[in-house]
């Protein structure tokens, strides 16, 4: 179901579109807090690991760092990221780099096979109906114990502050990305709580750049 207004426009299936968002990523502000935020977050001793819209696998890259020998399944649907993601990964035999796109359900016979799962600014590309049944299902694919962290791009609470977040990372409402379909942090957080998930918690924040998540009890 769609959100209200927001338009049914998804751009990441371009390499255009991507090769712009790489362009930037490295420069973007608070980099370097936000991937210590995020490595704070990790645990260790993780054996199996599914990031969600993985891009060029940056994030999944991270994890790896610190359970190094741990097998990963990075999931994106656009060509160009696979890719990229393949490439970053083809020495490393424990990742697989599957194409699957995030509104279509998880597999069901991956049902308690993950001990973490992360995503990385890509769930905001998805209706906030798909968003809260993609909790569900992450929830699902969890073990007893398993840790979620959405490394996501939030709502602000005015549209001010939607325009200072704008302006802070050199964009525009004109060059804003329409594929953006943004939900503040509150509701995400409830929907994670009634799920299932405890330790739910907003771990960073910085405008609209929120580090969410929680454990599988
Ligand atoms: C902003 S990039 C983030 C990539 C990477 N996780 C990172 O942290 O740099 C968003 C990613 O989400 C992926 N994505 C967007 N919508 C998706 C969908 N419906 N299904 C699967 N992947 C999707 C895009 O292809 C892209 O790789």
């Amino acid at each position: 179901m769609k959100n209200g207004n927001t338009p049914d426009v998804n751009k990441w299936r371009s390499a255009e579109h991507v090769s712009g968002y790489l362009e930037i990523v490295d420069s973007r502000p608070h980099k370097e807090e936000i991937n210590n935020a995020f490595l704070e977050q990790i645990p260790s001793g993780v054996q199996n690991v599914l990031d969600l819209g993985t891009g060029d696998g940056r994030l999944l890259w991270l994890v790896l760092q610190k359970n190094p020998n741990a097998r990963g399944i990075g999931l994106d649907f656009s060509e160009p990221m696979l890719e990229l993601s393949r490439k970053r990964f083809q020495d490393n035999k424990n990742v697989e780099i599957v194409k699957h796109d995030l509104n279509v359900p998880l597999p069901k016979e991956w049902c308690g096979r993950f001990d973490l799962v992360v995503s990385g600014l890509a769930i905001h590309h998805v209706f906030d109906e798909r968003k809260r049944e993609l909790y569900a299902e992450i929830f699902d694919v969890l073990v007893s114990g398993g840790v979620f962290l959405n490394l996501e791009h939030v709502s602000s609470p005015s549209e001010v502050l939607h325009e200072k977040f704008l302006v802070a990372i050199g964009k525009s409402k004109i060059t804003d990305d329409p594929s953006n379909k943004l939900l503040d942090v509150c509701t995400q957080l409830n929907w994670l709580r009634e799920i299932g998930f405890e330790d739910v918690d907003c771990f960073w924040k910085w405008l609209e750049v929120a580090l969410l998540g929680g454990t599988k009890p």
